[in-house]
């Protein structure tokens, strides 16, 4: 089953490397111009799983939540990768145009969006929505939410 199907059906991950894991074989599968909205309660692991994204596009840094920059990007060398987390947004401030992303969406590029809800409709077309959730039994899944 390809990773797109399993996300459909939704994967339940019992540790930080299994969302990790999950998430390097989602990169593997992502166009050259891929953006990737992560929805989810505070804690679910989106920033975990950007990370593994990062790891499977070989990207050295260490990734941590922009709390201070809306976004940070990271460069592997051949892949640009792009983490934003509109948590602190307020969804009525309508930002999106003014940060100037585009400037660093050259191919091939992941854009990955924390708390997308806080940044209303985007100007460009979302290749996979995201659910992160935490489930009664404490375990964390991801689920492909339909567009
Ligand atoms: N199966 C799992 N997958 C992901 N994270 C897990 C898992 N089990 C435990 N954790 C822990 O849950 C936390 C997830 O935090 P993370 O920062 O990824 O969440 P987040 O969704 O980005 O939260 P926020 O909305 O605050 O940015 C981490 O402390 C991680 O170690
Ligand atoms: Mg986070």
């Amino acid at each position: 089953m390809s990773i797109f199907d399993r996300l459909n059906n939704g994967i339940d991950t019992n540790s930080p490397d299994e969302t990790i894991a999950v998430a390097a074989l989602l990169a593997k599968a992502l166009p050259s111009e891929a953006i990737l909205t992560l929805e989810g309660d505070l804690g679910a692991g989106k920033t975990t799983f950007v990370k593994g994204l990062a790891q499977a596009l070989g990207i050295q840094e260490l990734i941590t939540s922009p709390t201070f920059n809306i976004f940070n990007t990271y460069d592997s060398g051949s892949t640009t990768l792009i983490h934003m987390d509109a948590y602190r947004l307020n969804p009525q401030s309508n930002v999106i145009d003014e940060l100037m992303l585009e400037d660093f969406m050259t191919p091939p590029y992941c854009l990955a969006i924390e708390w997308p809800s806080n940044l209303g409709e985007l100007p460009w077309p979302v290749t996979i929505q995201l659910e992160f959730t935490i489930t009664a039994a404490e375990k964390h899944r991801i689920r492909c939410i339909p567009g």
